[in-house]
């Protein structure tokens, strides 16, 4: 079976790049992606692609050549599911912020709902494939929905889990190290099926890198890759600590074992904490299906990668209260960068909002500058974590629309998230402009000690 219309629902940061690139290289197809949020899809239809709600490096260039040819982005759900016959599911599964499982487990209530609509709508067979992280077994109750409440048509489901990272979408999306796709190996129709996605995604990626399982090892493997990369992160942070204890160098270190071919120079980069919509939550995630089965060293073996990040982070905070002579109270704080990583606008789970609430309990002053990341957004994120009201946040929180005046005056500079536009800023004139001694936490090992001492600043970086 060869597809020719394809549906995603969730036009997010998983959603909209996976289907540009789909569509890019596959111009016969034509790609439809729906969302209920109006706004969203207004911005992807800006005639202006530099305006598309997503900034990742290279994607305004992809969107600009596929849409209005095969790329489609639209509200009306229930037409473009009835076109398709292959339906991606992207939207989100945050973690549970209620009941059963609550800080632990997915919330699986939008892809449960968009099961129920595919059921509704659906006239003719499709292939219903997960793109969302989901825990293990879901595409079992996701079958149950289409099966009983569907119209007797019927339905493949399949698991393609999402590997790209972002900041790099576009090129992890053209060039993956592998494409995943687990389905029911047992039987011809959900071996077709398996091969129908298999023939979209060869459009550009040679078949030896397009695996294929049975539903639940693709399913499992997704969180098992975040939980790896994400323990690789947590594993080089405990490191760091004990390396500012002792005199070691973490970045030394790293790249000591990392020359190991057996260990590998990736994801060894020790930082103020990951961030991110995915770690965390896959990990979480983990634990509590591991939880659940009884297998409670298994849980508690993961869930101290997150341990180790929720530490890491409070730390950086915490030293940055300390070395100020253990008073911030009213006093400017500088941080740089909000996004968890450098090229995105995304800033789910980022660093920054959890130092910056530390520190505005402590009655600091924060003044934000991020080069993608909008006030709204910052307001967003501190509003969400509930600490204090909004009209507090909005007294001490400031956000500004450079660096220099970011640190205009101010105590003591953290830089958060490691954009590269940092690394060339005029740090003299910085300095003459802050109070002293001037203070500079390096969170992200960016920048250059020998260089940032001879200017004046008490500097500190993570791990040394
Ligand atoms: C993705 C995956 O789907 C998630 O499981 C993974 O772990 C992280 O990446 P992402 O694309 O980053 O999520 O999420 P987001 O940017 O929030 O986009 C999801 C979109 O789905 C939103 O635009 C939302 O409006 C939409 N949505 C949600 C629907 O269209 N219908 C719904 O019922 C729910
Ligand atoms: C991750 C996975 O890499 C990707 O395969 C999956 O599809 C989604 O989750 P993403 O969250 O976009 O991607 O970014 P990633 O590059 O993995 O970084 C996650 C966090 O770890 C960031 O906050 C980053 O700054 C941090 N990190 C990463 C470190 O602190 N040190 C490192 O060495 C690497």
């Amino acid at each position: 079976m060869k597809v020719k219309n394809i549906c995603c629902i969730g036009a997010g940061y998983v959603g909209g790049p996976t289907m540009a690139i789909i569509a890019q290289k596959s111009p016969e197809i034509t790609v439809t992606v729906v969302d209920i949020n109006e706004q969203r899809i207004a911005a992807w239809n800006n005639p202006d692609v530099e305006h598309i709600p997503i900034y990742e490096p290279g994607l305004s260039e992809v969107v600009a050549e596929a849409r209005g040819r095969n790329l489609f982005f639209s509200t009306d759900v229930d037409a473009a599911i009835d076109a398709a016959d292959m339906i991606f599911i992207s939207v989100n599964t945050p973690t549970k912020t209620y009941g059963m499982g609550k800080g632990m487990a997915a919330d699986l209530k939008y892809i449960e709902l968009c099961a129920r609509q595919i059921a509704r709508v659906a006239t003719t067979d499709k292939i219903v494939v997960e793109k969302s992280t989901l825990p293990v077994r879901t595409a079992e109750a996701l079958k149950n929905i289409l099966d009983n409440t569907g119209n007797g048509v019927n339905f493949q489901i399949l698991s393609n889990p999402e590997f790209l990272a972002e900041g790099t979408a576009v090129s992890d999306l053209h060039k993956p190290d592998r494409v995943l796709i687990g389905g029911d190996l047992d039987t011809e129709a959900g071996r077709e099926a398996i091969q129908a996605l298999v023939g979209v995604y060869a459009h550009w990626v040679t078949e030896d890198n397009i695996l294929t399982t049975n539903v639940w090892s693709s399913e499992l493997s997704k969180l098992t890759a975040n939980a790896f990369l994400a323990q690789r992160v947590s594993s080089i942070n405990a490191l760091s600590e004990l390396c500012e204890v002792t005199g070691a160098d973490i970045q030394e270190v790293s790249k000591a074992i990392g020359m190991d071919s057996r260990i590998g120079p990736k994801f060894l980069q020790a930082s103020v904490g990951f961030g991110g919509s995915c770690f965390q939550k896959d990990i979480l995630n983990l634990v509590y299906i591991a939880k659940s089965f009884g297998l409670h060293e298994v849980a508690d073996y993961w869930e101290q990668v997150i341990i180790m990040n929720d530490h890491q982070k409070r730390r950086f905070a915490a030293k940055l209260v300390k070395t100020l002579y253990n008073t911030v109270s009213g006093k400017r704080i500088a941080m740089l960068g909000w996004a968890f990583k450098k090229d995105t606008n995304d800033t789910r789970e980022s660093a920054s909002i959890y130092v910056a609430d530390y520190l505005l309990n402590e009655q600091a002053t924060v003044v934000v500058y991020d080069p993608k990341v909008t006030q709204e957004q910052i307001l967003a994120d501190l509003d969400y974590l509930g600490t204090r009201s909004e009209a507090e946040n909005r007294a001490l929180i400031h956000v500004v629309n450079s660096a220099e005046e970011a640190c205009d005056q101010a105590h003591a500079v953290a830089l958060m998230t490691e954009w590269d536009v940092f690394k060339t800023l005029d740090w003299n004139s910085i300095y003459a402009h802050m109070l002293k001694p001037a203070f500079l936490f390096d969170g992200r090992r960016l920048l250059d000690r020998k260089v940032l001492e001879e200017i004046g600043f008490d500097f500190y970086a993570i791990g040394s």
